[in-house]
């Protein structure tokens, strides 16, 4: 079997790419733009293998599409621009990747005869529910650019199977955490500045909820509905682990052994979402996955790998995202 991974060089396609090729013999390629998100050294592992393929290409450009999809059996697309806030502040890339760009695999994957292609989602797309679990069947209802950019691709994704019988699964996945997490989001942002010893800024009162999972968890399940999720479908992944931002934000700093003062309240996000939970009954009834990993176990394995690859973070922090973080988080610290 050849894989066609998009987005392979962010966080759950770099870790999907390990944890794929260290437990098949199928060749791998990976497609990936690059962008701030995208890091070959999440790939530093496989990169020299010769079952794998490093494409650099953006999955808007058709011809860059068809020549990294030439003779693959299967596409799991993981590519999209998947920060929130960033989304806030400029929405324009969200559609462009996240809708064009599925678009563009969609279109590919028809000529390409693609045997299944996995669209990988998010559990956003259901928007907040102030109490119960979202069902593959709930309604959809996005509240952030993010979030509407990633249902639109879900919509488009599934039109494909209805109306030309494109092999097509989606999953809407949970909150992920792990190794290689870009630190912009919550768990590795605050892991790392807890470290450097500054203030981890937590939005609103910080009693949002969310379902995480650790990463390792995702790409099994990505792994079963890759080999046995029916076409036409979606699968929600949960990590049944629902946490208060301010739980997590004390977990980790009891872990690294640092103060409550570094906890600062600020300025909260726009149309921040309360809460989001998911059903996965389904992917568990119909092709027996569960999360191997308790919330704890998770934590202690993300932190060991933050403590453990300073350099990976801190090359990160200091460079050109150095100054988007202070932009976005200066205005916030100052008033709090
Ligand atoms: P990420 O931002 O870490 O990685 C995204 C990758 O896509 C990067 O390597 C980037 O270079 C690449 N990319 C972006 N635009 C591209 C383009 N135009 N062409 C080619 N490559 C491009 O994201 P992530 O957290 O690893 O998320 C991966 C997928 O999983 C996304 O589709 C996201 O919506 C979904 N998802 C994420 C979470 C989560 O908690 N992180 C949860 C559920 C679903
Ligand atoms: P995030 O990791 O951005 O994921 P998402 O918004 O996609 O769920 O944020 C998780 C939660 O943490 C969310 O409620 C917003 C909150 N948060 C903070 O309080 N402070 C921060 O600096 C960040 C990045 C997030």
């Amino acid at each position: 079997m050849k894989l066609l991974v998009t987005g392979g060089a962010g966080f759950i396609g770099s870790n999907f790419v390990r944890y794929f090729m260290g437990r098949h013999e199928s060749a791998v390629v990976t497609l990936d733009a690059l962008t701030y998100a995208g890091n070959l050294a999440n790939l530093e592992p496989v990169l020299k293998n010769h079952r794998h393929t490093f494409v650099k290409g953006d999955i808007c450009d058709p011809a860059a599409v068809d020549a990294a999809m030439a003779g693959a059996d299967a596409v799991i697309h993981f590519a999209a621009e998947s920060h929130v806030d960033r989304s806030i502040e400029n929405a324009g890339v969200f559609l462009q990747t996240n809708v064009l760009g599925t678009g563009v695999l969609l279109e590919a994957a028809r000529r390409h005869n693609i045997k299944k292609f996995v669209h990988v989602s998010t559990d956003e797309v259901y928007g907040s529910i102030a109490e119960g679990y979202s069902g593959e069947s709930s309604h959809l209802h996005p509240n952030s650019p993010y979030a509407a950019s990633k249902a639109s691709s879900d919509l488009l994704a599934l039109s494909y199977h209805a109306t030309f019988g494109l092999p097509v699964v989606v999953t809407r996945c949970s909150n992920n955490f792990g190794p290689y997490q870009f630190p912009e989001k919550l768990i590795p942002l605050f892991i790392t500045n807890a470290l450097e010893d500054k203030p981890l800024p937590i939005y609103g009162d910080g009693l949002y909820v969310r379902d995480w999972i650790y990463v390792d968890d995702h790409c099994a399940a990505v792994e079963k509905v890759l080999f046995a999720g029916r076409e036409g479908e979606v699968y929600n992944i949960g990590g049944t682990k629902d946490r208060t931002n301010l739980s997590i934000t004390d977990l980790i700093l009891q872990k690294l052994g640092k103060p409550q003062s570094l906890k600062k309240n600020v300025q909260d996000r726009l149309g921040h979402d309360r809460r989001y939970a998911i059903d996965s009954a389904k992917i568990e009834s119909e092709l027996g996955w569960r999360p191997a990993f308790t919330f704890d176990e998770a934590m202690e394995k993300t932190i060991g790998w933050y403590l453990e690859n300073r350099e990976w973070w801190g090359a990160i922090k200091s460079g050109e995202y150095r100054a988007y973080y202070e932009k976005h988080y200066a205005r916030r610290l100052a008033e709090s």
